[in-house]
């Protein structure tokens, strides 16, 4: 069976982008698939995190991942620095992708701006935990939304490459399935910035923590114009925020732009927004509820998280343990 990996930065309470770019994906992806997902909590540190806030972000996801459907009784659930094959393969990757390749990701560029000195070196070497993370299990499959297309591309020609300097066919090719509709999510206040847990302003998201008044007000603010909804996909390219919320509709309804487009054409936003409303939280709020009963036993997800760690081990130790075989370490 085709293993899957993926992974989610617990920097944050997941956003809807999260859920309809990965998550969503990922628990029917489990009736094909052999699943690790993953709380990237060394991937987290690259930018600064206050101790208690990270532990308690970690729990947070974790509750919201069960809650929104991950089985970790047949599937595998855990936090990245319990599990130390990722830091080990790593540190291996970094000696194999050239500098250069990393000055072109764009998601470092984004990061740093003007100010590339003052940043981690942990955020430069990113992609290359990145590409162990995946690599320490050799998935071959790894869902994630389209702002992770060019870490995952990059993996490939870290594998690529280690596959050629040490002569050996030892890492797979691997495959990113990005979702067909809203693999990139857009923020409720800009409608050209990508929606993000991390985002400063709460108002720019939709949280799978937050209640239903929440969502209802947060739709009700959300940037629009003053234009009715247009009849044409086409006609929305200009109108990054109205296309945004014609996507998240799409996404969750399970019909495509065009459809929606034909259901409320002419209409204002007021009446749209409304629909808008039901439907995020008819996906939301059964979650949100979930994720908080799971929050009184954090005990349980520890424990949870404990046993995934030892099932990701056995299978990532034996792989590293080649790995730094091939490269000549004494084990
Ligand atoms: P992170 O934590 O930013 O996001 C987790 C997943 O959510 C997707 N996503 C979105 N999809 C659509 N619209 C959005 N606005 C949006 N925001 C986030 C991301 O594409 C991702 O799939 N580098 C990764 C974490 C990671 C990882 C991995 C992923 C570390 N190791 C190995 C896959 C495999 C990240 O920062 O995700």
């Amino acid at each position: 069976m085709p293993r899957i990996f993926s992974g989610i930065q617990p920097t944050g309470i997941p956003q809807l982008g999260n859920y309809l770019g990965a998550i969503r994906n990922w628990v029917h992806l489990q009736e094909e698939f052999e699943c690790l997902f993953c709380l990237v909590d060394m991937h987290a540190i690259t930018v600064w995190q206050d101790p208690a806030k990270l532990k308690e972000q970690t729990l947070q996801q974790a509750a919201i991942l069960l809650a929104a459907g991950i089985n970790p009784d047949q599937h595998i659930l855990f936090n990245q620095s319990a599990v130390s094959a990722h830091a080990r393969l790593g540190w291996i990757f970094s000696c194999i992708a050239r500098i250069g390749w990393l000055n072109r990701m764009t998601q470092f560029k984004d990061k740093v701006g003007k100010d590339r000195e003052k940043h981690s070196a942990g955020l430069y070497v990113y992609p290359t935990l990145m590409a162990a993370d995946i690599l320490a299990y050799k998935a071959t499959h790894v869902p994630v939304g389209d702002d992770q297309k060019q870490h995952i591309e990059l993996a490939n020609d870290i594998a690529q490459k280690f596959n050629y300097d040490y002569q050996t066919e030892f890492f797979p090719q691997i495959k990113a399935l990005i979702p067909p509709a809203a693999a990139r999510v857009m923020s409720l206040r800009d409608g050209t910035k990508k929606m993000s847990k991390s985002d400063p302003s709460a108002q720019s998201r939709i949280e799978l923590l937050d209640t239903a008044d929440d969502i209802a007000q947060k739709i009700r603010r959300a940037k629009t114009d003053s234009n009715p909804l247009p009849g044409t996909v086409a006609a929305l390219n200009e109108r990054p925020e109205a296309r945004n919320l014609v996507e998240i509709y799409a996404a969750l309804s399970g019909v495509s732009v065009d459809n929606v487009l034909l259901q409320f054409e002419g209409n204002g936003f007021g009446p749209f927004k409304e629909k808008l409303t039901e439907l995020v939280v008819a996906t939301i709020d059964p979650i949100a509820q979930k994720a908080r009963s799971y929050l009184k036993d954090p005990d349980h997800i520890k424990t949870i998280l404990h046993t995934g760690a030892e099932k990701a081990k056995a299978i990532a130790d034996p792989i590293v343990e080649e790995v730094e075989k091939i490269v000549g370490f004494i084990r």
